[in-house]
Protein backbone atom coordinates (compact mmCIF):
# COMPACT_ATOMS: atom_id res chain seq x y z
CA UNK A 1 0.00 0.00 0.00
CA UNK A 2 1.73 3.35 -1.15
CA UNK A 3 0.43 6.66 0.09
CA UNK A 4 0.33 9.74 -1.47
CA UNK A 5 0.54 13.61 -0.58
CA UNK A 6 -1.11 16.01 -2.59
CA UNK A 7 -0.02 19.27 -1.02
CA UNK A 8 3.24 19.27 0.98
CA UNK A 9 2.58 21.57 3.65
CA UNK A 10 3.03 21.57 7.48
CA UNK A 11 0.66 18.34 8.32
CA UNK A 12 1.80 16.23 4.75
CA UNK A 13 5.79 16.58 5.66
CA UNK A 14 5.47 15.28 9.89
CA UNK A 15 3.23 13.15 9.70
CA UNK A 16 4.76 11.63 5.97
CA UNK A 17 7.80 11.61 8.13
CA UNK A 18 6.26 9.65 10.54
CA UNK A 19 4.86 6.87 8.56
CA UNK A 20 8.68 6.88 7.19
CA UNK A 21 10.17 6.33 10.15
CA UNK A 22 7.38 3.40 11.01
CA UNK A 23 8.39 1.48 7.32
CA UNK A 24 5.30 2.33 5.68
CA UNK A 25 6.03 2.90 1.72
CA UNK A 26 5.37 6.80 0.48
CA UNK A 27 5.03 6.96 -2.90
CA UNK A 28 5.48 10.88 -3.15
CA UNK A 29 4.19 14.41 -2.82
CA UNK A 30 3.17 17.20 -5.35
CA UNK A 31 2.36 20.47 -3.96
CA UNK A 32 1.95 23.21 -6.20
CA UNK A 33 5.41 24.59 -4.82
CA UNK A 34 8.11 22.75 -6.43
CA UNK A 35 10.49 23.90 -3.27
CA UNK A 36 7.98 21.70 -1.11
CA UNK A 37 7.23 19.08 -3.38
CA UNK A 38 10.96 18.46 -3.06
CA UNK A 39 11.33 19.00 0.92
CA UNK A 40 8.75 16.69 1.94
CA UNK A 41 10.15 13.86 -0.99
CA UNK A 42 13.81 14.25 0.67
CA UNK A 43 12.40 13.95 3.83
CA UNK A 44 10.51 11.01 3.08
CA UNK A 45 12.83 9.05 0.27
CA UNK A 46 10.48 9.40 -1.98
CA UNK A 47 9.68 10.66 -5.24
CA UNK A 48 8.94 14.45 -6.19
CA UNK A 49 5.78 14.09 -8.59
CA UNK A 50 5.29 16.65 -11.20
CA UNK A 51 1.84 16.49 -11.59
CA UNK A 52 -0.99 15.16 -9.26
CA UNK A 53 -2.00 12.81 -12.26
CA UNK A 54 1.34 10.86 -11.90
CA UNK A 55 1.55 11.09 -8.35
CA UNK A 56 -2.78 9.33 -8.22
CA UNK A 57 -1.14 6.28 -10.45
CA UNK A 58 1.71 5.68 -8.23
CA UNK A 59 -0.29 5.68 -5.30
CA UNK A 60 -2.64 3.43 -3.42
CA UNK A 61 -4.02 5.73 -0.88
CA UNK A 62 -4.24 9.62 -1.45
CA UNK A 63 -4.63 12.16 1.16
CA UNK A 64 -5.10 15.47 -0.19
CA UNK A 65 -3.30 17.90 2.44
CA UNK A 66 -4.29 21.37 1.28
CA UNK A 67 -6.07 23.59 3.49
CA UNK A 68 -9.79 22.97 4.15
CA UNK A 69 -11.06 24.99 1.58
CA UNK A 70 -9.31 23.58 -1.16
CA UNK A 71 -9.68 20.01 -0.38
CA UNK A 72 -12.43 19.63 -2.54
CA UNK A 73 -12.11 21.63 -5.69
CA UNK A 74 -8.73 19.11 -5.06
CA UNK A 75 -10.57 16.47 -5.35
CA UNK A 76 -13.07 17.26 -8.25
CA UNK A 77 -10.00 18.08 -10.38
CA UNK A 78 -8.71 14.72 -9.55
CA UNK A 79 -11.83 13.28 -10.69
CA UNK A 80 -12.18 15.06 -13.77
CA UNK A 81 -8.41 14.20 -14.70
CA UNK A 82 -9.53 10.17 -14.79
CA UNK A 83 -6.92 10.14 -11.68
CA UNK A 84 -9.37 8.62 -9.34
CA UNK A 85 -10.05 4.68 -9.83
CA UNK A 86 -12.04 2.61 -7.87
CA UNK A 87 -9.09 0.99 -6.02
CA UNK A 88 -7.87 4.24 -4.52
CA UNK A 89 -8.54 5.38 -0.78
CA UNK A 90 -8.82 9.45 -1.18
CA UNK A 91 -8.64 11.06 2.39
CA UNK A 92 -8.07 14.19 3.60
CA UNK A 93 -6.59 15.19 7.22
CA UNK A 94 -9.23 18.04 8.36
CA UNK A 95 -10.88 17.91 11.81
CA UNK A 96 -13.53 20.58 11.04
CA UNK A 97 -14.88 18.45 7.57
CA UNK A 98 -16.43 15.17 6.71
CA UNK A 99 -15.62 12.76 3.80
CA UNK A 100 -18.28 14.13 2.24
CA UNK A 101 -16.43 16.77 0.56
CA UNK A 102 -14.70 13.53 -1.01
CA UNK A 103 -17.94 12.44 -2.86
CA UNK A 104 -16.95 12.63 -6.27
CA UNK A 105 -14.04 10.44 -5.73
CA UNK A 106 -16.50 8.21 -4.10
CA UNK A 107 -19.14 8.41 -6.84
CA UNK A 108 -16.28 7.13 -9.04
CA UNK A 109 -15.84 3.89 -6.76
CA UNK A 110 -13.06 5.20 -4.75
CA UNK A 111 -13.42 4.61 -0.43
CA UNK A 112 -13.59 8.10 0.73
CA UNK A 113 -12.11 8.69 4.87
CA UNK A 114 -11.05 11.98 6.55
CA UNK A 115 -8.36 10.97 9.01
CA UNK A 116 -7.51 14.06 11.69
CA UNK A 117 -4.26 13.78 13.90
CA UNK A 118 -5.36 15.77 17.38
CA UNK A 119 -2.11 18.11 16.99
CA UNK A 120 -1.46 21.47 16.34
CA UNK A 121 1.29 21.19 13.47
CA UNK A 122 3.12 24.43 13.65
CA UNK A 123 7.04 23.08 13.96
CA UNK A 124 7.56 20.45 11.56
CA UNK A 125 10.59 19.10 13.74
CA UNK A 126 8.23 19.29 16.70
CA UNK A 127 5.42 18.25 15.33
CA UNK A 128 7.15 14.95 14.18
CA UNK A 129 8.13 14.39 17.83
CA UNK A 130 4.84 14.90 19.18
CA UNK A 131 3.03 12.62 16.23
CA UNK A 132 3.59 8.90 18.98
CA UNK A 133 1.78 10.39 21.46
CA UNK A 134 -1.28 11.92 18.66
CA UNK A 135 -4.85 10.55 18.95
CA UNK A 136 -6.36 10.37 15.51
CA UNK A 137 -10.07 10.57 14.69
CA UNK A 138 -11.24 8.51 11.71
CA UNK A 139 -14.32 8.77 9.34
CA UNK A 140 -15.73 7.31 6.25
CA UNK A 141 -17.07 4.43 4.04
CA UNK A 142 -16.63 2.07 6.84
CA UNK A 143 -16.84 -1.00 4.45
CA UNK A 144 -13.37 0.38 3.01
CA UNK A 145 -11.36 1.17 6.04
CA UNK A 146 -9.75 -1.90 7.26
CA UNK A 147 -6.10 -0.62 5.44
CA UNK A 148 -6.06 2.87 7.46
CA UNK A 149 -7.12 1.27 10.93
CA UNK A 150 -4.31 -1.55 9.67
CA UNK A 151 -2.19 1.54 9.36
CA UNK A 152 -3.19 3.18 12.47
CA UNK A 153 -2.24 0.09 13.86
CA UNK A 154 1.46 -0.38 12.21
CA UNK A 155 1.73 3.30 13.48
CA UNK A 156 0.99 2.44 17.00
CA UNK A 157 -1.60 5.64 17.40
CA UNK A 158 -4.83 5.15 19.58
CA UNK A 159 -8.13 6.73 17.74
CA UNK A 160 -11.85 7.45 17.96
CA UNK A 161 -14.08 6.60 14.71
CA UNK A 162 -16.75 8.93 14.31
CA UNK A 163 -20.02 9.39 11.77
CA UNK A 164 -19.74 11.99 8.83
CA UNK A 165 -22.81 13.78 10.72
CA UNK A 166 -20.63 13.73 14.31
CA UNK A 167 -17.95 15.48 12.77
CA UNK A 168 -18.96 19.21 13.77
CA UNK A 169 -19.56 18.45 17.72
CA UNK A 170 -16.06 16.50 17.47
CA UNK A 171 -14.46 19.27 16.67
CA UNK A 172 -16.30 22.07 18.16
CA UNK A 173 -15.51 20.23 21.54
CA UNK A 174 -11.67 19.98 20.42
CA UNK A 175 -11.79 23.83 19.83
CA UNK A 176 -13.23 23.98 23.22
CA UNK A 177 -10.51 21.59 25.21
CA UNK A 178 -7.69 23.48 23.12
CA UNK A 179 -8.35 26.84 21.86
CA UNK A 180 -10.89 28.67 24.66
CA UNK A 181 -8.99 26.97 27.41
CA UNK A 182 -6.14 29.64 25.38
CA UNK A 183 -9.17 32.16 26.17
CA UNK A 184 -9.98 31.23 29.41
CA UNK A 185 -5.69 31.97 30.19
CA UNK A 186 -5.98 34.70 28.88
CA UNK A 187 -8.74 36.59 30.93
CA UNK A 188 -6.98 34.79 34.42
CA UNK A 189 -3.68 36.41 33.46
CA UNK A 190 -4.81 39.71 32.65
CA UNK A 191 -6.32 39.70 36.29
CA UNK A 192 -2.83 38.52 37.57
CA UNK A 193 -1.23 41.44 35.82
CA UNK A 194 -3.67 43.89 37.50
CA UNK A 195 -2.47 42.12 41.41
CA UNK A 196 1.51 43.49 40.07
CA UNK A 197 2.19 39.80 39.28
CA UNK A 198 3.97 39.16 35.99
CA UNK A 199 1.27 37.32 33.63
CA UNK A 200 3.73 34.91 32.71
CA UNK A 201 5.88 34.12 36.07
CA UNK A 202 1.85 34.11 37.53
CA UNK A 203 0.49 31.49 35.17
CA UNK A 204 4.14 29.20 35.99
CA UNK A 205 3.00 29.43 39.80
CA UNK A 206 -0.10 27.95 39.07
CA UNK A 207 0.39 25.49 36.08
CA UNK A 208 0.86 22.73 38.88
CA UNK A 209 -2.94 23.79 40.38
CA UNK A 210 -4.01 23.46 36.22
CA UNK A 211 -2.24 20.13 36.05
CA UNK A 212 -3.67 18.43 39.02
CA UNK A 213 -7.61 19.74 37.70
CA UNK A 214 -6.52 18.24 34.27
CA UNK A 215 -5.60 14.85 36.00
CA UNK A 216 -8.64 15.15 38.07
CA UNK A 217 -10.61 15.48 34.87
CA UNK A 218 -9.29 12.49 33.46
CA UNK A 219 -9.75 10.14 36.60
CA UNK A 220 -13.20 11.74 38.38
CA UNK A 221 -14.87 13.44 35.29
CA UNK A 222 -15.53 17.17 35.57
CA UNK A 223 -18.02 16.92 38.05
CA UNK A 224 -16.37 15.15 40.78
CA UNK A 225 -13.34 16.96 39.74
CA UNK A 226 -14.75 20.48 40.55
CA UNK A 227 -13.22 22.27 43.50
CA UNK A 228 -13.17 25.70 44.67
CA UNK A 229 -15.82 28.51 46.19
CA UNK A 230 -18.53 27.42 43.97
CA UNK A 231 -18.74 24.01 44.90
CA UNK A 232 -18.61 24.83 48.44
CA UNK A 233 -21.27 27.40 48.25
CA UNK A 234 -18.90 30.23 49.39
CA UNK A 235 -21.14 33.04 49.05
CA UNK A 236 -18.81 35.19 50.73
CA UNK A 237 -15.85 34.95 48.22
CA UNK A 238 -17.57 34.82 45.30
CA UNK A 239 -18.66 38.55 46.30
CA UNK A 240 -15.75 39.59 46.96
CA UNK A 241 -13.96 38.47 43.30
CA UNK A 242 -16.91 40.26 41.45
CA UNK A 243 -16.18 43.77 44.00
CA UNK A 244 -12.48 43.26 42.68
CA UNK A 245 -13.57 42.80 38.94
CA UNK A 246 -16.05 45.49 39.38
CA UNK A 247 -14.10 48.12 41.71
CA UNK A 248 -11.19 47.85 38.67
CA UNK A 249 -13.33 48.12 35.99
CA UNK A 250 -12.72 44.55 34.20
CA UNK A 251 -15.68 44.12 32.66
CA UNK A 252 -15.01 41.91 29.79
CA UNK A 253 -13.17 39.34 32.42
CA UNK A 254 -16.28 39.88 34.24
CA UNK A 255 -18.55 38.27 31.45
CA UNK A 256 -16.60 35.13 31.05
CA UNK A 257 -16.49 34.77 34.74
CA UNK A 258 -19.64 35.44 35.50
CA UNK A 259 -20.67 33.45 32.69
CA UNK A 260 -18.29 30.32 33.11
CA UNK A 261 -19.69 30.64 36.93
CA UNK A 262 -23.28 29.96 36.26
CA UNK A 263 -22.06 27.00 34.08
CA UNK A 264 -20.15 26.09 37.11
CA UNK A 265 -22.90 26.02 39.83
CA UNK A 266 -25.44 23.95 37.36
CA UNK A 267 -22.20 21.45 37.46
CA UNK A 268 -21.17 21.86 41.42
CA UNK A 269 -25.25 20.81 41.54
CA UNK A 270 -25.00 17.59 39.45
CA UNK A 271 -23.07 16.57 42.57
CA UNK A 272 -24.94 17.68 44.88
CA UNK A 273 -22.01 19.38 46.49
CA UNK A 274 -24.09 23.00 47.56
CA UNK A 275 -26.79 23.42 49.54
CA UNK A 276 -29.78 25.02 47.69
CA UNK A 277 -29.88 27.88 49.90
CA UNK A 278 -25.87 28.49 48.78
CA UNK A 279 -26.46 27.59 45.79
CA UNK A 280 -28.89 30.82 45.30
CA UNK A 281 -27.25 33.39 46.61
CA UNK A 282 -24.05 32.19 44.80
CA UNK A 283 -26.75 32.67 41.48
CA UNK A 284 -28.11 36.30 42.46
CA UNK A 285 -24.25 37.60 43.27
CA UNK A 286 -23.11 36.35 40.06
CA UNK A 287 -26.43 37.52 38.01
CA UNK A 288 -26.15 40.77 40.20
CA UNK A 289 -25.03 43.02 37.41
N1 LIG B 1 -1.86 22.87 10.73
C1 LIG B 1 -2.42 22.21 11.71
O1 LIG B 1 -2.14 22.45 12.90
C2 LIG B 1 -3.40 21.09 11.42
C3 LIG B 1 -3.76 20.21 12.45
C4 LIG B 1 -4.63 19.15 12.16
C5 LIG B 1 -5.14 19.02 10.86
N2 LIG B 1 -4.80 19.93 9.89
C6 LIG B 1 -5.38 19.75 8.54
O2 LIG B 1 -4.35 19.32 7.65
C7 LIG B 1 -4.61 19.82 6.34
C8 LIG B 1 -3.38 20.52 5.80
O3 LIG B 1 -3.09 21.65 6.61
P1 LIG B 1 -1.63 22.34 6.60
O4 LIG B 1 -1.62 23.26 7.77
O5 LIG B 1 -0.55 21.30 6.46
O6 LIG B 1 -1.73 23.19 5.23
P2 LIG B 1 -0.59 24.06 4.53
O7 LIG B 1 0.67 24.09 5.37
O8 LIG B 1 -1.22 25.36 4.11
O9 LIG B 1 -0.23 23.22 3.22
C9 LIG B 1 -1.11 23.01 2.14
C10 LIG B 1 -0.27 22.97 0.85
O10 LIG B 1 -1.07 22.45 -0.22
C11 LIG B 1 -0.83 23.25 -1.39
N3 LIG B 1 -1.94 23.07 -2.33
C12 LIG B 1 -3.17 23.63 -2.31
N4 LIG B 1 -3.92 23.16 -3.33
C13 LIG B 1 -3.13 22.30 -4.03
C14 LIG B 1 -3.34 21.50 -5.21
N5 LIG B 1 -4.51 21.49 -5.86
N6 LIG B 1 -2.32 20.73 -5.64
C15 LIG B 1 -1.11 20.74 -5.01
N7 LIG B 1 -0.87 21.48 -3.88
C16 LIG B 1 -1.86 22.24 -3.42
C17 LIG B 1 -0.73 24.64 -0.80
O11 LIG B 1 -0.24 25.57 -1.71
P3 LIG B 1 -0.83 27.10 -1.62
O12 LIG B 1 -0.34 27.61 -0.28
O13 LIG B 1 -0.22 27.80 -2.79
O14 LIG B 1 -2.31 27.00 -1.68
C18 LIG B 1 0.20 24.36 0.40
O15 LIG B 1 1.55 24.31 0.00
C19 LIG B 1 -5.86 20.71 6.46
O16 LIG B 1 -6.99 19.96 6.07
C20 LIG B 1 -5.91 21.04 7.93
O17 LIG B 1 -7.22 21.31 8.43
C21 LIG B 1 -3.96 20.96 10.14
Amino acid sequence: MRIGFIGAGKVATAFGRYLHTKGVPISGYFDHHPEKTAHASRQTESVAFQSSADLSARSDVLFITTRDDQIEGTCRQLCRENSIAPRHLVGHMSGAHSSRLLSDAQNLGATVFSLHPLQAFADETESLAALPETWFSLEGDSAGLDPVIDLLVRMGNRYLTLSPEHKSLYHLSACMLSNYLVTLADGAMAALEQAGIDPREGFRAMRPLMDGTLSNIAQLGPARALTGPIARGDAGTIARHMEALRARGLDHIKSLYVHMGLRTLDLAGKEKATTAQASAEVRRILKEN
